[in-house]
């Protein structure tokens, strides 16, 4: 989604905004721009990617200023062309702004300065902002923010600059992220950390409803009556490198063989000889011994580790759980009991849908307990517990290492709780735990079939339909699958749950349409197997992933592939590596940007 970014310093303010938009190309965009001020400010905007703006900064010989703001926009309001870009500057010239989130009453707000003579450029919501910001100016600029922002409704993080304050940078935040990096004679400010980590690793994050006064050689936080707020400076102690593609094509790719190390941090970090430790959570033995329903939240791949949560949690602990889209959630009037226990997945914490449904939890008395990547982010910090999935950053707008360290926690807490709970034995879960700790390496052995998955990805890359079935456990992780191949490749695939193609699905089958059958379970193998039979019969080309060992399959179906044995509820860990892998290829074969997918955003910050 969209990306913000500022700098006041000393030095050409220019080179700093294009990089730092640079690093938050992954979020997803379709225009950019920069506006810097010296004697005035100087926009320059661009529709498509970053190199074209480059193009035309570098064409006109820079843009003098040690003070701007940039940004990447992922079009909500207005197409996406060169006018509609970020920044946006009032009629007058004296404000510009750069904006993540929706303004919802725009329109009313927008009538109005019209009916005041004032003359909009762009159909954003956002030039309501800077227009409205001139209208309302008294010369004082926060006192005139605080005015704004009393009149917008919606979600928002905001880059200000002012004519008055050539040495003065704006910024507030409300349900949308924004982080002030802290440099030496230099701040910047962000909406995500990876735009300015090469240039330091101290930060304030902001809070909702904040202010931040950002010159070269300080930063003030105020609230919305002005108050100074003190804040700790947060330390981001992870290896700059994790955020650069270390010598692969893609980031995904990279984020992909991360998994093992990822999965060991997750996991290793959490087993403490014969026990797992959830780290300090505050939710007690007591609390978990009477949780009456789990509450799973979430959006994407975050909400199929969720239904696959749901599998393994049931089993091991014998609670119930439902598993909600946030978006769905946050709307329907969930039924939510004081002891229930409220599970959201995010992993970059921003989600707006999750974050509501973690509002909605809470308003309700519910305990929320969040599985999160990134630290520090609204999701962790709104939740009364978080469990981080220490994946570090993931870049690739398609998640992997992501979403296979959030299963790994939901994992954890199935054991952790079911061994609370005694739902199951010191012997079953001592044998799980080593299962879960064999994970890792695993996954490292699976990769030596990348070679098979290339081929297979060139031999069906023209496919334009293809289905991922499975039962239990291996329909969850057939819906991971199938979101991965569409996401990247822009092949339609769906998820099934075998059992239900018969009630209409098979239809689409004919000669030749790919079928990939997940049939790890060893009690719904049988069933699997006959699943894929039916397909055969109808002309399908059949992948089929199994455990080693089931090698009857391979007169069945037309091409296998094996996973290690493990117990059958971890085998979503597995299953999905060869379908990330095959996902890929066939985005490279179908020329697709890998980790830019067309309309996608890597944090999707607005509903
Ligand atoms: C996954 O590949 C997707 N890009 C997307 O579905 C993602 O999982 C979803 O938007 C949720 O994001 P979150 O984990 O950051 O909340």
């Amino acid at each position: 989604m969209c990306g913000i970014v500022g700098y006041a310093g000393y030095e050409p303010a220019a080179p700093f905004l294009l990089e730092g938009l640079q690093k938050l190309e992954y979020r997803g965009y379709d225009s950019a721009g920069i506006a810097v001020f010296s004697d005035k400010v100087r926009t320059m905007k661009s529709q498509g990617r970053l190199a074209t703006l480059r193009e035309k900064v570098d064409a006109a010989g820079g843009i003098p200023g040690s003070l701007g703001i940039g940004h990447t926009r992922w079009a909500t309001h207005g197409a996406p062309n060169d006018i509609n870009s970020h920044p946006h500057s009032s009629m007058s010239g004296r404000i510009t702004v750069v904006h993540n989130g929706i303004i919802e009453n725009y329109i009313p707000l927008k009538e109005e300065l019209v009916s005041q003579g004032v003359v909009f450029r762009s159909e954003t919501d956002t030039e309501v902002v800077a227009q409205l910001f001139d209208k309302l100016y008294d010369g004082d600029l926060v006192g005139t923010l605080i005015q704004v922002l009393g009149k917008i409704r919606g979600s928002y993080a905001l880059g200000i600059l002012c004519t008055d304050y050539p040495d003065t940078l704006l910024a507030v935040r409300k349900d949308s992220p924004m982080i002030i990096g802290l440099g030496e004679h230099e701040n910047y400010i962000a909406s995500d950390i990876p735009a300015v980590l090469d240039h330091t690793r101290n930060y304030y994050l902001l809070n909702d409803n904040e202010i931040a006064i950002i010159k070269a050689d300080s930063v003030e936080l105020l609230d919305m009556d002005r108050n100074p707020i003190s804040r700790d400076v947060y330390v981001v102690d992870y290896d700059i490198s994790a955020a650069e593609k270390g010598g692969y094509d893609y980031f995904m790719m990279k984020e992909i063989k991360e998994q093992p190390n990822a999965l060991r941090t997750c996991i290793g970090s959490r087993i403490d000889g014969d026990d797992i430790r959830l780290d300090k959570i505050r939710l007690t033995e007591e609390q978990i011994k009477n949780i009456g329903r789990i509450h799973i939240v979430a959006c994407g791949s975050a909400w199929h580790a969720g239904i696959v949560g749901k599998y393994v949690i049931e089993e091991l602990t014998r609670i119930p759980v439902e598993v909600d889209l946030a978006s769905e959630f946050r709307y329907r009037r969930p039924i939510l009991r004081p002891n229930d226990l409220c599970i959201t997945i995010s992993q970059s914490g921003e989600t707006a849908d999750t974050l509501a449904a973690l509002r909605e939890a809470k308003a309700n008395d519910v305990h929320v307990l969040s599985i999160v990547n990134a630290v520090g982010s609204s999701i962790a910090r709104e939740s009364d517990d978080v469990l981080y999935t220490m994946a570090g950053p993931e870049i690739a707008v398609a998640t992997t290492k992501g979403y296979s360290t959030q299963l790994a926690v939901l994992y954890l807490i199935a054991l952790k709780f079911g061994k609370i709970r005694q739902t199951i034995s010191s012997k079953t879960e001592a044998k799980l735990r080593k299962a879960l700790e064999a994970l890792p390496e695993q996954i490292e052995n699976m990769f030596a079939d990348e070679e098979a998955l290339k081929v297979l990805a060139k031999q069906h890359a023209d496919k334009e339909h293809v289905f991922v079935i499975g039962r239990g456990i291996d329909y969850g992780a057939s819906l991971e699958s199938s979101l991965k191949l569409k996401e990247i490749s822009y092949v339609h695939s769906e998820a099934y749950a075998a059992g239900e193609l018969k009630h209409g699905t098979i239809s689409l089958i004919e000669e030749g349409t790919l079928v990939v059958a997940v049939a790890t379970q060893d009690q719904l193998y049988e069933k699997l197997v006959s699943n894929v039979k039916e397909v055969k019969a109808r002309g399908a080309y059949v992948v089929a992933i199994v455990k080693e060992g089931c090698t009857d399959v391979e007169g069945i179906a037309d091409q296998v592939f094996y996973i290690p044995d493990t117990d059958d509820i971890f085998t979503s860990t597995l299953t999905v590596i060869p379908m990330q892998l095959f996902a890929y290829y066939v985005a490279i074969e179908r020329g697709c940007d890998v980790d830019k997918p067309r309309n996608l955003a890597k944090s999707v910050t607005v509903e």
